[in-house]
């Protein structure tokens, strides 16, 4: 069905805009009484050989979904219906940004493979809070944190901090993302030193906290 019909459909649109439309299909079929039960009984597999125990957390199974598609938080509670061992928001940035300049997201249809450079384009971390609090618990969340795209260097970390403290009551780990080709000035945080620097700092103010969450 998704390939002879539901795939060629949405390939007549722009990549973008059927993102959007599948997020506000998802959003309001869940809405819809039973259908919730019905994703989980098809795509929900409870099987302890699909445990994963990693920094403490208990995984449900390894398949989870990467940041990028989550962005802001808003869907992760439906989407867990879909039988994720982990979902993965953000990234986030401490404020709201548009991202790169539209056309930003490319599909390479022969080659099955989408190129992106979407320039963390997200709401902001009170966004996401206000969006977290609203978690009914059924998977574990990652926080992919970032930088905005005009802070200068010198406040980088600073960035990273914010994020990851307000982030922190409400994710069960955190990824910090200094690896975005797309957003400029990440060539030095991917410096040892200072790396380092930034992943100590995040370190302090776990350790601040009572649950201490991982990051990588
Ligand atoms: C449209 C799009 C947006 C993405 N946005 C982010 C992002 O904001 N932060 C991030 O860390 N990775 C982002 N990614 C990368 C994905 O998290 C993932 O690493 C990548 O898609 C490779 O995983 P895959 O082989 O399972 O697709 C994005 C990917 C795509 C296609």
């Amino acid at each position: 069905m998704y390939q002879l019909l539901i795939r060629p459909l949405f390939f007549l649109f722009d990549p973008e805009k059927i993102h959007h439309f599948t997020f506000a299909l998802i959003k309001t079929a869940c809405k819809i009484p039973g259908i919730s039960f019905i994703f989980r009984s098809l795509y929900q597999v409870t099987d302890k050989r699909l445990e994963r125990k990693v920094f403490g957390l208990t995984f449900k199974n390894p398949v989870g979904l990467a940041a990028g598609f989550d962005k802001n938080a808003v869907l992760y509670n439906e989407l867990a219906n879909f039988g994720f061992g982990f979902i993965e928001i953000g990234t986030v940035t401490p404020k709201a940004q548009a991202g790169n300049p539209k056309k930003r997201l490319f599909r390479l249809i022969e080659d099955n493979g989408i190129i992106n450079r979407m320039g963390f384009n997200n709401l902001g971390v009170d966004a996401a809070i206000k969006q977290l609090k609203k978690n009914k618990g059924n998977v574990l969340i990652g926080g992919n944190i970032g930088k905005n795209t005009d802070t200068l260097p010198d406040n980088v970390i600073e960035d990273y901090k914010i994020a990851f403290t307000e982030l922190h009551p409400y994710v069960n780990y955190f990824v910090v993302n200094v690896s975005c080709p797309n957003v400029g000035t990440f060539a030095k945080l991917q410096d040892k030193d200072y790396l380092l620097e930034l992943l100590n700092s995040l370190q302090e103010i776990n350790h601040n906290f009572q649950n201490k969450n991982p990051f990588y």
